[in-house]
């Protein structure tokens, strides 16, 4: 297969392109590095650019027979969306819709969309399965939500076959440690707290501690970015193969819930392994954040014959410890 993968220099997608180079498929990456990073690119052709340039997309698109778009790019900070709407809609929406237009335009019919339980909202029941209502409450949530929705009128209008993967928390690094999670400013939970304990933090801050979840911590789903890909690639397979079509969304979590207590005392079991230990300090609440958030993916297992291969918590910690050694 000929894949074109946007955003393939983030977190997320660089961890894609190793899967598929691996697994037979020739990419080529389109990035414009303003929140990806070169050096993760370290499989297939890189192509720097922006998807406001129309041209470049009509001249990518004439050049390569893709047989399906991988969309990984879009901006991701719920905090800033409150701030910075605009940010979000011209880039979620607004550039996404060029590249599905462009896709439109030279007959390319399969697409995978970056999508998130940020599309739900306050949860009204756990797990979340894929019929619970959507109703995002930031900009982020509502810019993602607006895209699953296009994909369903495309679908029908052009016959653009679409799976929009909703993530969980998504964290780990490459097993074999060529690549890791990368953001800056980083917001996420694990890599702050392995800052922490690898010295390049001075400690890591738990917002809250009055939730009502047994320790008082919020729960999130945790899932692995090797089990987030392969769960692309099933997807991509499936529609490609023409086993189903349309618009599909499915959610995707290991389907367990850890406390942020709980993530911080797997961390301390194995930063000690290499004489390392943090600082624990207690902050507020953080503002728009549900007690808990956990996904059912039962959809996507029996659908696309998904099974997560490192749900264990420790695992992923091990991987993002070993990425974040790298860096000191
Ligand atoms: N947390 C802390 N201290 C920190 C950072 C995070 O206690 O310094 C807590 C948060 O309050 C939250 C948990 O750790 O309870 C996880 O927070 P993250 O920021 O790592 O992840 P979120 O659950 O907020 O975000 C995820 C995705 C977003 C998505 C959101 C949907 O990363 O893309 O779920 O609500 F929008």
């Amino acid at each position: 297969m000929k894949i074109l993968i946007v955003g393939g220099a983030g977190y997320i997608g660089s961890h894609m392109c190793k899967m598929l180079v691996h697994s037979g498929s020739e990419i080529i990456v389109l990035d414009n590095l303003s929140t990806g990073f070169q050096e993760m690119v370290k499989y297939g052709e890189f192509v720097q650019g922006d998807l406001a340039n129309q041209e470049l997309l009509d001249s990518l698109l004439m050049k390569n027979e893709f047989d399906g778009v991988i969309h990984f790019a879009a901006n991701s900070l719920v905090g800033e969306s409150m701030s910075n709407p605009s940010k979000y809609y011209q880039n979620n929406v607004g550039n996404t819709l060029n590249l599905l237009d462009a896709m439109v335009r030279h007959d390319v019919k399969n697409f995978i969309f970056s999508s998130t339980a940020a599309t739900f909202g306050e949860p009204e029941y756990s797990p979340i399965d894929e019929r619970h209502p959507q109703k995002p409450i930031n900009p982020y949530g509502a810019s993602k939500l607006m895209v699953e929705r296009i994909l369903q009128d495309y679908a029908n209008a052009y016959g653009l076959n679409s799976v929009s993967l909703r993530y969980f928390n998504a964290c780990g690094a490459d097993p074999e440690g060529e690549m890791g999670e990368c953001h800056d400013p980083e917001t996420h939970l694990i890599p702050l707290i392995l800052q922490a304990a690898s010295g390049r933090r001075k400690c890591i801050t738990v917002f809250g501690r009055d939730y009502a979840t047994g320790d008082g911590t919020c729960v999130r789903d945790y899932i692995h970015i090797n089990d987030l890909c392969s769960a692309h690639a099933l997807a991509l397979d499936m529609i490609v193969s023409g086993k189903k079509d349309g618009a599909l969304a499915y959610n995707l979590g290991n389907g367990h819930g850890f406390s942020v207590q709980q993530v911080i005392d797997v961390v301390k079991k194995v930063v000690a392994e290499d004489g390392c230990n943090l600082v624990v300090e207690e902050g507020e609440r953080r503002a728009g954040d549900p007690a808990v958030l956990v996904a059912d993916s039962s959809l996507a297992r029996q659908t696309l014959g998904w099974q997560p291969k490192y749900g264990d918590l420790e695992t992923i910690v091990r991987h993002a410890w070993a990425w974040e050694k790298t860096f000191v």
